[in-house]
């Protein structure tokens, strides 16, 4: 039994899954519920980003992911054939996955940051009470419409990682 990739592959299989779930379930559902219901959606969204571990977890998640992704890469280099392995079907496809994956990574790190200004002035504009500044409501737009663009190439870039990730194996040229 091949320990080192056992325990690799659960290194990168199980964060794997909490780290694209929750970046889909993000972009795609809360996100938009979250503007549908402003201001009061922002209050969940300033809990979440602010005061809960979501960041950090998500963050810790997609950092394994790609550390295992790398190891198992270069595991499966050595033990395949080297070279020839990264032209053929599952060389090529798990590469071609991985550079999407480490895209979204960058995107992620992107989508963190700018949810962190978008609740940290959420929370400022809370605290003045009424409603805010045409100066904080041009930035939040600005904020906003930066995130989604964001977010959106992150969602593009893990899907076809995930696409990649699956077929890889089976690839035959
Ligand atoms: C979006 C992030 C990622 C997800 C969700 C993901 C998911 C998966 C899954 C489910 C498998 C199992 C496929 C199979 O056994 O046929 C796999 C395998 C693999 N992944 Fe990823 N992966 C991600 C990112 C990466 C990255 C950044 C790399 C680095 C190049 C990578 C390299 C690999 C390799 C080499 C394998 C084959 C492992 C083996 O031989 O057992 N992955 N990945």
């Amino acid at each position: 039994m091949n320990y080192y990739v056992l325990i690799l592959r659960l290194f990168h299989i199980v964060p794997g899954v909490f780290w694209v779930g929750s970046a889909l379930m993000l972009t795609l559902f809360l996100s938009p519920s979250i503007r549908a219901t402003a201001p009061e959606g922002g209050k969940v969204m300033g809990h979440l980003v602010l005061k809960t571990d979501f960041t950090r977890a998500m963050s810790a998640a997609a950092g394994l992911v790609v550390l295992s992704g790398i190891l198992l890469y270069l595991h499966d280099l050595s033990s395949f054939g080297g070279a020839s392995w990264i032209t053929a079907g599952p060389g090529l496809g798990f590469l071609i996955g991985g550079v999407f994956a480490l895209a979204g990574f960058g995107f992620g790190i992107g989508t963190g940051n700018l949810s962190k200004k978008v609740s940290l002035l959420g929370v400022e504009i809370a605290k003045a009470g009424g409603p805010p500044s045409p100066e904080q409501g041009a930035e939040m737009a600005k904020l906003q419409a930066t995130l989604g663009k964001i977010g959106n190439y992150n969602v593009i870039c893990l899907t076809i990682a995930i696409l990649m990730m699956s077929m890889s194996r089976y690839l035959v040229f």
